[in-house]
C-alpha cells in the first residue's frame, strides 16, 4: 500500500518533470489558402542534424529527411502541399482551417541524441465585407442613430473609425478638413491574418448611405431589441 503510493507519487514526479521541461510552441498564423512556414528556432546549423521529421499533433508522420536523401512525404492529408527547405522549415501550402495544429519537429544529431520542437499553426479565413446598417431615431431636431456592422466570421475584431476626426500626426503642422453637411464612418473588421472595412456616410437632416445595397436604413420603435454587434452610438445635432 505505501509502496504503491510511492511509486505513485515517483511517477507524477516524472510527468510534471517532463512537462515542465517542454519548450514553449512557436505560434504561426495562416490564411485559408495561403502559405505557412513552419520555422524552426532559429538560429541553428541545418547540418549538425543527421535525419529529422515532422510530425502533425505528435502522431502522424508527414515529412521526413536523412543526410544524402531527398525529402519523404508520406501519404497523409498534406500530401503534394508540403516541402521540406534545407533549413528543416516546413513550407505548407493551400492551407485550410483544419490544418490548424501542433505540429512536431524531431531533429536526431550523429551521436543519437534527439531535440523537439513544438510549433502551433493556426489558420484564419479571410475577413469578408461587413454589412453595415444604419437604424435611425431622430426628429427634425436631432438625429440619433445606430449603427450596425457585421460579418458572418468568428473571433474577428470591430472597429468603427470616424474618417473626419482620423488625428494626423505631422508633427508640428496639423491640417484639419471641416464639412459639418456630410460625415462618414468607416467599419473594420480585422482578424490576425486580414482585414475588411465598410462604410456609411451621414447626410442631413438624418439620412445614411453606404458603399452597398446591403444598407438598411429604419425607424424601429424599439431601440431595444438591437442586437449584439451594436457599436456606436451618434448624437448628431443638425445644425
Ligand atoms: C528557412 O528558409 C526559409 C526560406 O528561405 C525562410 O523563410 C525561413 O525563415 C528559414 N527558417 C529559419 C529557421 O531560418
Ligand atoms: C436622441 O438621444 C438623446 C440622448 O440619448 C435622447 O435624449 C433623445 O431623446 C433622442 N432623440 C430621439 C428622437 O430619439
Ligand atoms: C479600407 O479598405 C481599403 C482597401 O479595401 C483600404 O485602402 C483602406 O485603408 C481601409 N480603410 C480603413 C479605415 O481601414
Ligand atoms: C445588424 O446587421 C445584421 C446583418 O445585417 C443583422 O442580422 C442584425 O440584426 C443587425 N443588428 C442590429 C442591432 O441592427
Amino acid at each position: 500500500m505505501v509502496l504503491g503510493l510511492t511509486l505513485n507519487l515517483l511517477f507524477l514526479f516524472f510527468i510534471v518533470q517532463a512537462r515542465a521541461q517542454e519548450p514553449q510552441a512557436l505560434e504561426v498564423n495562416g490564411a485559408v489558402g495561403g502559405v505557412a512556414f513552419l520555422n524552426p528556432r532559429s538560429p541553428q546549423d541545418p547540418s549538425q542534424y543527421s535525419q529529422i521529421h515532422w510530425r502533425w499533433e505528435n502522431q502522424v508522420t508527414i515529412a521526413s529527411w536523412k543526410r544524402g536523401q531527398e525529402p519523404m512525404y508520406p501519404k497523409s492529408r498534406f500530401l503534394g502541399r508540403l516541402e521540406l527547405l534545407d533549413n528543416h522549415t516546413l513550407k505548407m501550402s493551400d492551407l485550410s482551417v483544419g490544418d490548424s495544429s501542433e505540429y512536431r519537429l524531431y531533429l536526431e544529431d550523429d551521436t543519437g541524441k534527439e531535440s523537439v520542437q513544438r510549433v502551433r499553426l493556426r489558420v484564419y479565413d479571410l475577413v469578408p465585407k461587413p454589412h453595415v446598417g444604419a437604424t435611425t431615431s431622430g426628429d427634425a431636431q436631432q438625429c440619433n442613430a445606430t449603427l450596425n456592422c457585421s460579418v458572418s466570421l468568428q473571433g474577428v475584431t470591430y472597429e468603427w473609425i470616424p474618417l473626419q476626426n482620423l488625428p494626423r500626426n505631422d508633427g508640428p503642422v496639423l491640417s484639419v478638413s471641416f464639412n459639418p453637411a456630410v460625415e462618414t464612418y468607416v467599419c473594420r473588421v480585422s482578424n490576425p491574418v486580414s482585414s475588411n472595412n465598410a462604410s456609411l456616410t451621414y447626410r442631413p437632416p438624418c439620412s445614411w448611405t453606404g458603399e452597398s445595397s446591403s444598407v438598411t436604413c429604419a425607424t424601429p420603435s424599439a431601440l431595444v431589441t438591437l442586437g449584439h454587434l451594436v457599436l456606436l452610438f451618434l448624437l448628431l445635432p443638425v445644425a
